[in-house]
């Protein structure tokens, strides 16, 4: 065998292994990286055979090792050339894989590539051989002005028992008074030991903390707090901030076997939230609480004036949006649809400490895409194989937290913070396949677009800031692969949508999935009409595509925008019309690279007749843009019986023993 085989098939080898662990962790890699370390080994076996005190050919000839050439034919090498010789070759022969006549160098090009075919299988089978079956954890996701959901997990480890209960405690953070008996909550081997479970009857606006206990009342979690939302039947404005992002893969780029559970974009998150984060001053801290309770001890909650030090957790920040993509079912290898194949891939991500640092602090709210059931799936409203066995996970793990589907079983839902409103989409389950007449084609199915509609409608003249959450993107600016997974391929739904949305002010849409930042203009089509903007990012940890450009910077439809301008001439004001063609969408600011890119959002209504969003994209850990916009007033249709009650009130009310539901 010619003498360049090896070294060429390993350089291709070492290529791909870099490829598949730094940059984009391909299903590609499956067949190739096997066969690439593979050929390699025995293409080596074949060359063999030449003796070793023979330099091989194709040994000097590579111009760009600069070897000075030797004796050959048997001619002993004078001892000067040595020296000379074997440093560069070293080093050479380990970068380009050459065969030497040293047994040292070919050992250890054997031992690199095998090293990195053991970290690559290290990535791929990680979750098989780690398959997280001890987690426990507990977390908020949807939160109202009077409740919370909390979403646990923990498992039974020591007796054989197939099912469980556990109580929620909770009492206002920072007071003395005995916990509170929440709901009971089972939990089953059949449902992976997690349930979702709320309490109600709490205090707007006021931090909690909770905790769960067994049988025995032992506290056995640890004690997490949260903030209810505020009462939006006040009426004041709001001032407030989130997070958006989505797609994650604990330990890409890959770190080494110790790093399995890192997700750095989530490290970086929870230390971007820490400087904002007020000193939680609290009367007491949370190690002092004991560890057994007498919850059937535990009497009214004693009502306190809350104290001005009793803010968020996490400062502004109220919740997260994680728009999809939080397991890679898929990505590199394909487990089959067991449901455990999915939950592993939940239970890996939630034993992450990385996750574990957001999670326990902050709310968060899911939408699910494609890679939480299979590659570019759309269940074509009739939920397609594998729908039913992926979302057994999605559900337990993500979607039981959220805001209950105004359509019961559905994962598309609504909610409220203050003057704020959201609708986050199911683009996955309902929309028909790319088979399907362009047409005819359906991303929401028709119940979700009425009840998206309705709800637009609904909240048109009554919030200020509406958000549409959308986990692919709506914009048709994204090439490839995107002009069929993404809003691009059901164009015919999305002008429908564009339509009413640019009847309806401030809205914003958020999205992610394309692994690059963007924000989107949609030009407003009337004087009438609203301008529309999206801001798609994504991944938190994941790879991005570097080098390739994958969104077209404006659309080739152009719309005509007719303006107005007053000119003072010596005869008076004269109005002058002028019409522009403009692109019906373009691109404001578009940011490929990075593994890890979030959105803050930060929301103000507190001036009515000014009502401002901010958007702040963090790019591995840098701030990367900014962009605000300031919002068209809204004239809240206020009924005379909702007056603005000044905290101060609110407090005072709260002493008097009125519960939040009945102070109107
Ligand atoms: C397991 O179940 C059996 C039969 O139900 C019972 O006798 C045994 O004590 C249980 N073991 C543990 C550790 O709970
Ligand atoms: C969750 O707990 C509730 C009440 O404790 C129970 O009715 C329900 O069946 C449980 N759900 C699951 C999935 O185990
Ligand atoms: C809890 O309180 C009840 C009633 O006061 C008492 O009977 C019981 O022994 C207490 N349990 C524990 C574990 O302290
Ligand atoms: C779903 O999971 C069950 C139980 O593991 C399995 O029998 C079935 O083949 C899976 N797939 C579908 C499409 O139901
Ligand atoms: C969702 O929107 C509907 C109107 O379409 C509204 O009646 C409902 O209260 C909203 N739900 C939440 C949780 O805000
Ligand atoms: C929103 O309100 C405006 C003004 O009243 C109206 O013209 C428009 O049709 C409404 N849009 C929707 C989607 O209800
Ligand atoms: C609210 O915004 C308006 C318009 O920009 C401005 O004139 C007014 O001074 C602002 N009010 C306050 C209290 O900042």
């Amino acid at each position: 065998m010619a003498s360049w085989i090896p070294p060429l098939l390993s350089t291709f080898y070492r290529i791909f292994a870099y490829i598949f662990l730094q940059l984009i962790p391909t299903r590609l890699a499956v067949p190739v990286l096997p066969f690439l370390y593979v050929s390699h080994l025995i293409s080596l076996l074949f060359t063999s055979s030449t003796p070793n005190n023979v330099p091989v050919d194709g040994e000097h000839t590579t111009p760009d090792l600069q070897v000075k050439e030797t004796e050959r034919n048997g001619q002993p090498i004078s001892d000067s050339t040595v020296p000379k010789r074997t440093s560069p070759t070293l080093a050479a022969s380990l970068l380009f894989s050459l065969k030497t006549r040293d047994r040292l160098p070919n050992l250890l090009n054997v031992v690199i590539n095998t090293a990195l075919f053991v970290a690559s299988l290290d990535l791929a089978l990680n979750p098989v051989f780690y398959p997280e079956n001890s987690v426990a954890f507990a977390r908020v996701g949807a939160v109202y002005p009077d409740a919370a959901k909390i979403t646990v997990r923990y498992p039974l480890s020591e007796s054989n028992l197939t099912e469980w209960e556990l109580r929620l405690l909770y009492r206002k953070a920072a007071s003395s008074a005995p916990w509170k008996d929440g709901p009971l909550v089972f939990l089953r081997e059949e449902s992976d030991w997690v349930n979702t479970t709320k309490i109600s009857n709490l205090w707007p606006e006021t931090v909690y903390e909770y905790a769960f206990s067994d049988q025995d009342n032992a506290v056995v979690s640890p004690i997490q707090r949260f903030q209810t939302f505020p009462d939006p039947r006040f009426h004041e404005g709001s001032h407030f901030k989130f997070l958006v992002s989505s797609c994650i893969t604990p330990n890409f780029p890959y770190g080494g076997p110790q790093n399995r559970l890192k997700i750095k974009g989530f490290d970086r998150l929870a230390e971007y939230l820490k400087p904002s984060k007020p000193a939680l001053i609290l009367n007491e801290t949370v190690e002092a609480v004991d560890t057994t309770v007498n919850a059937t001890e535990a009497e009214e909650i004693v009502i306190e004036t809350p104290s001005e030090t009793e803010e968020s957790i996490s400062g502004l920040y109220k919740f997260m949006l994680f728009l999809g993509d939080f397991i890679y079912a898929d990505v590199p290898i394909y487990f089959g649809d067991a449901p455990d194949a999915y939950l592993r891939l939940y239970r890996r991500n939630y034993a992450s400490q990385s996750f574990r640092k957001l999670y326990k602090s902050l709310p968060i709210l899911f939408a699910y895409d494609d890679h939480e059931i299979i590659n570019n799936y759309g269940g074509e409203g009739v939920d397609l194989a594998p729908y039913h066995n992926a979302s057994l996970g999605f559900s337990l793990y993500n979607g039981n937290s959220n805001y209950d589907s105004i359509n019961p079983g559905d994962h598309y839902y609504n909610f409220t913070y203050g003057d704020t409103a959201f609708f986050v989409l199911d683009t996955r389950r309902h929309r028909s396949s790319t088979d399907t007449e362009p047409d005819s084609r359906t991303m929401l199915g028709s119940t979700q677009l009425e009840a998206l509609q309705n709800w637009l409608s609904k909240v048109n003249e009554t919030v200020t800031f509406k958000f549409i959450v959308s986990s692919v993107p709506f914009t048709s600016l994204w090439q490839h692969d995107a002009l069929k997974d993404s809003w691009g391929g059901y164009e015919v739904e999305k002008a429908t949508i564009l339509d009413a949305i640019q009847t309806v002010p401030n809205v914003f849409i958020l999205s992610g999935d394309r692994h690059e930042f963007a924000a989107i203009e949609f030009a407003a089509p009337a004087v009438n009409l609203h301008v529309v903007r999206e801001f798609s990012t994504s991944p938190l940890n994941m790879f991005y595509i570097p080098f390739v450009r994958t969104l077209k910077m404006e659309s080739d439809v152009m719309l005509e925008q007719v303006r107005k301008e007053t000119k003072l001439t010596d005869a008076g004001p004269v109005v002058e019309v002028y019409s522009d063609l403009v692109p019906t969408e373009r691109v404001l600011k578009y940011i490929q690279v990075g593994n890890s890119k979030w959105s803050s959002i930060e929301v103000d209504t507190r001036n009515r007749s000014r009502p401002v969003l901010r958007l702040e994209v963090i790019i591995d850990g840098e701030e990367a843009y900014r962009l605000e916009t300031i919002g068209t007033p809204i004239k809240a249709k206020q009924t005379k019986s909702l007056i603005s009650v000044p905290s101060g009130i609110k407090h005072f009310l709260g002493k008097l023993g009125f519960q939040s539901k009945q102070w109107f």
